[in-house]
């Protein structure tokens, strides 16, 4: 639908609150929501049609990709790079430096301390391996699990 709206010419409006702070050196692309209170500090790049939604805090220097939703409350220090269909939920924090793959999905409170492979879920705190981790491939429903506690699917396991 997007791409036949563009073809037309469409123009693509952004809607931001107007007690949204936004950088003035943060790049927003078009079709972007930005919510009440959200932050996008400075040297972000949000694309578009990107979703960031109430009280949600983009800090300095961090890519938003495409069709990413950043949920209420959640904050990204800086230098994060989210790329492309990427969900970060409610309350979420994303610490600084890391890169979550495309297509993935961060859990409601979830903390995020290494790079998530692209297509994970991961629920809880994400240290990169081992301990109390849950991390599953979205893209499949087949889910094996190893001793680590650790699951994915056979199409990450593979990757
Ligand atoms: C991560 C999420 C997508 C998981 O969905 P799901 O896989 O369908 O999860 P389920 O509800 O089936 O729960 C499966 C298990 O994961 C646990 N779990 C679910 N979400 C979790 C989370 N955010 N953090 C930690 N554990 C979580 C459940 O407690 C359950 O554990 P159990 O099997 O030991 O009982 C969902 O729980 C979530 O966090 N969604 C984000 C909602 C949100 O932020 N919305 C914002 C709108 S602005």
């Amino acid at each position: 639908m997007f791409e036949k709206l563009q073809k037309i010419g469409f123009e693509f409006p952004n809607i931001i609150d107007c007690s949204a702070e936004i950088s003035r050196s943060a790049v927003v692309g078009k079709g972007v929501f930005i919510g009440k209170k959200a932050v996008v500090n400075s040297n972000a790049k949000v694309e578009d049609f990107t979703i960031i939604n109430t009280g949600a805090i983009i800090e300095h220097d961090c890519c938003i990709g495409k069709f990413t939703h950043v949920s209420v409350g959640a904050t990204v220090c800086g230098n994060v790079n989210i790329e492309d269909d990427a969900f970060v939920g409610a309350n979420a924090t994303i610490v600084q430096g890391v890169k979550i793959g495309m297509n993935s999905v961060i859990g409601a409170g979830s903390v995020v301390l290494r790079d998530v492979p692209k297509g994970s879920l991961v629920k809880g705190l994400w240290t990169g391996g081992g301990g109390n981790i849950v991390a599953s491939c979205i893209r499949v429903l087949l889910l094996k699990e190893n001793g680590l506690g650790l699951i994915l699917c056979s199409l990450c396991m593979a990757g």
